[in-house]
């Protein structure tokens, strides 16, 4: 595989996004409203709004082969903010070859860089061991537990 440029996503590669957000929230196996969908990308394109998306581009053939998105927060235990990244998804052809890792290292460099956040969290399936295998290499597993409800 040749190289990979991580960068910000532009109106150009919606079709692209769409195609791998649907494949993504197939592998949830959830249903994500088309208004939803429209109101997400256009906040990536949004400079007034603080959530980003980022797209891995193969140099060679300027395919989209992945994304990640994420966002700041403030927190109460911490002068600056922190993080959430809230996707990553990577071509299922072009898994294992290093282009996740590279998303999150682009997470980390915007996190740090630009926004001046003091960390970046992210939560992901307790049985999902693919992704799982990259994130004990990228980060440290923490000990809390997730709760959610519908309101
Ligand atoms: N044994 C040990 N390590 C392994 C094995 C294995 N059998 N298979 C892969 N790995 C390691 C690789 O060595 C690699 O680590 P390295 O870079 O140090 O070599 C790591 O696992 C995989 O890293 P990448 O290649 O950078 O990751 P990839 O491009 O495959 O993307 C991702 C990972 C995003 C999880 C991809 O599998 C995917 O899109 N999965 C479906 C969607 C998904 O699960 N998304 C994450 C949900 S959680 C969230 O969004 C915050
Ligand atoms: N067996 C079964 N149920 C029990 C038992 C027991 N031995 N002991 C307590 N409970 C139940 C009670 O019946 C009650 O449920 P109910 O309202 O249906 O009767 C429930 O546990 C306790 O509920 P509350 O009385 O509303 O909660 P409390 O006022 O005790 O506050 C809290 C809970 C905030 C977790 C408190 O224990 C605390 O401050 N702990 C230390 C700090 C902490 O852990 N904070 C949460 C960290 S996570 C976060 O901040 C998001």
């Amino acid at each position: 595989m040749s190289s990979t440029t991580i960068r910000p996503v532009t109106k150009e590669d919606e079709a692209k996004w769409r195609e791998y957000w649907a494949a993504y929230n197939e592998f949830y196996k959830r249903t994500i409203s088309e208004e939803v969908t429209a109101t997400t990308f256009s906040r990536f394109l949004d400079d007034n709004v603080q959530m980003f998306c980022a797209v891995a581009e193969d140099e060679s053939s300027r395919q989209i082969i992945g994304f990640a998105t994420w966002f700041p927060h403030m927190s109460t235990s911490k002068i600056n903010g922190v993080v959430y990244l809230n996707d990553l998804f990577v071509d299922p052809n072009i898994r294992s070859k290093g282009v996740g890792g590279k998303l999150i290292d682009h997470v980390y460099d915007h996190a740090k860089n630009v926004l001046g956040a003091e960390s970046v969290y992210w939560l992901t399936q307790h049985f999902n061991h693919r992704a799982q295998l990259l994130y004990v290499k990228k980060a440290t597993k923490s000990d809390f537990v997730h709760y959610s409800k519908n309101l």
